[in-house]
């Protein structure tokens, strides 16, 4: 029976009300139904693996977080693990059991502690080994961005996430932005119309972090003498995708990629390093501007840039382009034919109040002070939300798989000069009846 029906029976529009709510609650579930959802889990014990820069806001963010714990905490570095220990007590937890023997010791923790989730932020290389330890020994996984440095290694989270039947979650914090979340917000209203095109990039001038003698420096410039592609595509990436229904409606189906010179890293070293130190003989072979363009299996495009060997003020570009309009980001504007004036773009800011996510409106006072503005915050939450109540994360695994892949397949195109190549289905073809990503509440 659908609401006329109801109507037509004599149903006052209150219980009418009543009826679709029901309605819609009950489809949800089924809606999401094609990708894993695990049994419900009342308190979530978790291990945390690397307890850096990034880390230790999400230690942070998960004290503040109903119906978690950290049990475990494991990193190379025993004082982080002791900063972690720290903090979980002061906020009146028992202190958790800490993994400090060296950079396979995560192997221990997935093996022999008693958890439901092992979440990492570690460098790059360690992200897949990490997860998959975790899913085989029978724990829900979580990693920082990027998941997966190789299409083998994508492939290898998928797989193992289907094996096992364990979540495996790309922390894709600017899924959860403001500025994303209400265009997405207004992309699923119909605003812009059908979206055919967008561009996002990670452009960030990372320099001084990957010279220093600490944190990212101990690892993150040591890939620019390895890689010449798109090393981080995920954070300009994953919000556009979810605006053109990647894996729910489309794929990505194939990219190109091309890369400029790598003229900053050299340049920085010659001003900053001092003569004999060894990083002035390191040779990068990373593009200081890389250029991707991906065409969807429904025939869309995107630009996903890459530039953090540069000066420059910071920008993921953040656009999106329909048949009725844009969002365009850095700054946020917006333009929506029929709205406004013609021709001119309206400040983003000027239609937060009619179309912000309602994710904002609930959580925006408690996400207050947290990492990037909140967003690390709401995604922490929506994480231990989603295992809490048994239902699909709102990413998971072929998501974290589509999104990483960027990475090895950008390397690749630029290695053959910029010959196509194809991103693989890792949905199986479940992606042509998954329903969108849901608009999710707290
Ligand atoms: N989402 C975001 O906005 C954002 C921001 C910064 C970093 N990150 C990501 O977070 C991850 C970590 O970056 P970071 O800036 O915190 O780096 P970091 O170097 O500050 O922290 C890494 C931590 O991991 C520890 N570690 C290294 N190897 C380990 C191992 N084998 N086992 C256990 N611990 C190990 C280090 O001692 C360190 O404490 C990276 O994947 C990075 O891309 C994401």
């Amino acid at each position: 029976m659908d609401r006329r029906d109801f109507l037509k029976l004599g149903g006052s529009a209150v219980a009418a009300g009543a009826l679709a709510t029901t309605r819609a609650t009950a489809a949800a579930p089924q809606a999401a139904a094609p990708f894993l959802s695990a049994a419900p889990i009342e308190h979530v014990r978790i291990g945390y693996v690397g307890i850096g820069g990034q880390g230790s806001g999400h230690v942070e963010n998960l004290l503040k977080i109903p119906g978690c714990r950290i049990t475990a905490v494991c990193d190379v570095r025993p004082e982080r693990t002791d900063w972690a220990t720290k903090q979980i007590t002061a906020a009146g937890h028992p202190a958790p059991t800490a993994y400090t023997k060296g950079p396979r010791d995560f192997e221990r923790l997935c093996e022999t502690a008693d958890l439901d989730l092992v979440y990492n932020a570690t460098p790059w290389e360690f992200h897949v080994p990490i997860m998959l330890a975790a899913m085989k020994h029978g724990k829900h996984t979580a990693t920082e961005v990027p998941a997966a440095m190789t299409v083998d290694d994508c492939w290898a989270m998928v797989e193992s996430a289907e094996k096992y039947r364990k979540h495996c979650v790309l922390m894709e914090n600017c899924n959860y932005d403001r500025m994303e979340m209400m265009v997405y917000h207004m992309v699923r209203q119909g605003l812009f119309g059908e979206i055919l095109h967008a561009e996002g990039g990670y452009l960030h001038d990372l320099r001084g972090i990957k010279f220093a003698d600490e944190g990212e420096g101990l690892w993150r410039r040591a890939w620019a003498t390895k890689l010449n592609g798109n090393l981080y595509p995920t954070h300009g990436l994953g919000p556009v995708a979810n605006c053109l229904d990647n894996n729910r409606g489309d794929r990505f189906d194939y990219m190109v990629s091309m890369s400029g010179p790598s003229r900053g890293l050299q340049d920085w070293a010659a001003e900053h390093v001092p003569a004999g130190s060894p990083k002035r003989n390191e040779r990068y072979v990373l593009g200081d501007v890389n250029v991707s363009l991906i065409k969807t299996a429904r025939g869309k495009t995107i630009v996903v840039e890459h530039c953090t060997n540069l000066p420059r003020p910071y920008s993921r570009i953040h656009m999106v382009q329909g048949t009725k309009g844009l969002f365009q980001g850095y700054p946020s504007r917006v333009y929506i034919e029929g709205r406004g004036k013609e021709d001119q773009w309206q400040e983003a800011q000027a239609v937060l109040g009619e179309f912000e996510h309602p994710l904002w409106k609930e959580i925006a006072e408690m996400a207050k002070g947290a990492g990037h503005g909140g967003m690390d915050f709401i995604e922490d939450y929506r994480l231990i939300k989603c295992l809490r109540e048994g239902t699909p994360t709102d990413f998971n695994v072929y998501d974290a798989a589509a999104i990483s892949a960027v990475v090895g397949l950008s390397v690749q195109s630029v290695g053959r000069k910029a010959a196509p190549v194809d991103f693989p289905d890792f949905t199986r073809g479940r992606w042509q009846t998954a329903p969108p990503v849901p608009i999710i509440h707290m």
